[in-house]
């Protein structure tokens, strides 16, 4: 019996034959390793790909937030909130400045920044003294974030948004693809994400020409005309050139592989939805299923889970503790002092089931009947 890995990278390698090694064999013999052509040729693509005026890549998806953190100036005295069901990278760019993440629950369907909650947090936010200045929304499994109703809380209180798209790039809500939702967008190109390369890199989207100068300024150690002409206090996060000679590849089927991606998640869905709770997919929204996520109320997830591994179906718990029970945050304040409840139930209760866009319907249906069997 095969296993049935989470996400099978392989799969890939095999459809993109040779094109990603010669890729990547040009930018060895061009030799010109760190920015250069490679990366603004990707930059262009990725830019024109989500309909965004500016694409800056970098280091990784946790640098894209770092960047966007310091380009929006967050500082000690200033709250920024984030839900707490997401990966620490997303409250971590908060704290790096000192500035105060504020703890947001979500949303019981799509597992999104829950509006409600927001406004709580605000309130606590002022409560405390501190200076509301932000959210970062994050889509999360790739479903993009209720945009509407936190752009008018946002124009309420004069906060502004950051999307986390780390998971979400390629998703679309209303009529704007993700890179389009906020001022700033940022997303991650780890391997496992819907569009990863061959290590680690990110990216942040903008049509803000003040903003995108300023994060191109930034990656580069804070580069006024050249890198020693130093104007503001930056980094040194860049995209390799191979990598971005491996993601120009990746793009030109990445929609290809959304499509295969939505129906694997809808095949799933029509046959699981009488056993488990499957994602809500909600209306004039699109997803880039990062992860199938099912909730297991009512069962036991470590069986279920320990039951699909005894089978060779591997899954996981993305996220097993929110970021206000985190040793490192949970000093930080949330919107309600007595718990962010849905997070919390979520955490005990979600499992992400293989996905990824070469799943073929003989595997799947391996996974179907067994998740069928264990949770009935
Ligand atoms: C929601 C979210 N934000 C940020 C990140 C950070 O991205 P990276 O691993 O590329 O630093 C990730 C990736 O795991 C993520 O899932």
């Amino acid at each position: 019996m095969t296993s049935i890995p989470l996400v099978d990278l392989r799969a890939q390698r095999r459809r993109l034959g040779n094109r990603i090694d010669t890729a990547v064999l040009r930018v060895c013999d061009e030799a010109n390793f760190i920015m250069g052509n490679e990366v603004a040729e990707f930059e262009r693509s990725l830019a024109e790909f989500c309909g965004a005026r500016h694409a800056i890549s970098c280091g990784n998806g946790t640098d894209a937030l770092i960047l966007a953190m310091i380009a929006k100036d967050i500082g000690p005295g200033d709250a920024v909130f984030c839900p707490t069901f997401t990966f620490a990278a997303t409250a971590e760019a908060i704290a790096l400045r000192r500035a105060t993440p504020v703890f947001v629950d979500i949303r019981e369907d799509t597992f999104n920044i829950e509006p409600d909650s927001l406004l709580e947090a605000i309130e606590t936010a002022r409560r405390s003294a501190l200076r509301p200045r932000g959210v970062i929304a994050v889509d999360l499994f790739g479903h993009p974030a209720d945009y509407a109703s936190l752009e008018e809380i946002a124009e309420q209180h004069g906060l502004w948004i950051v999307s986390d798209a780390a998971q979400s790039f390629g998703g679309r809500y209303r009529g704007r693809a993700v890179g389009q939702l906020a001022e700033l967008t940022t997303t991650s190109f780890f391997p496992s994400k819907p569009l990863g390369c061959y290590g680690d890199g990110g990216a942040i989207l903008t049509d803000d020409d003040e903003l995108a100068a300023c994060v191109d300024s930034l990656r580069v150690h804070g580069k006024g005309a050249d890198k020693y002409d130093n104007v503001r206090i930056g980094v040194n996060s860049r995209l390799d050139a191979i990598q971005a000679a491996i993601l120009k590849e990746k793009l030109a089927i990445f929609p290809d592989e959304l499509t295969a991606r939505a129906r694997i998640a809808r095949r799933y869905s029509d046959e699981l939805c009488d056993t488990v709770r499957t994602p809500h997919m909600a209306n004039n929204v699109s997803s880039a299923w990062a992860a199938y996520t099912v909730v297991l109320d009512g069962h036991d997830r470590d069986k279920v889970a320990a039951g699909l591994k005894q089978a060779g179906i591997s899954t996981a718990i993305y996220y097993p503790v929110p970021l206000h029970r985190q040793t490192a945050y949970r000093d930080f304040p949330r919107a309600n002092r007595n718990g962010l409840p849905r997070s919390e139930r979520l955490a005990n209760s979600v499992l992400s089931l293989p996905m990824h866009p070469y799943l073929d319907e003989a595997t799947q249906d391996r996974v179907i009947t067994k998740v069928r069997e264990l949770a009935n």
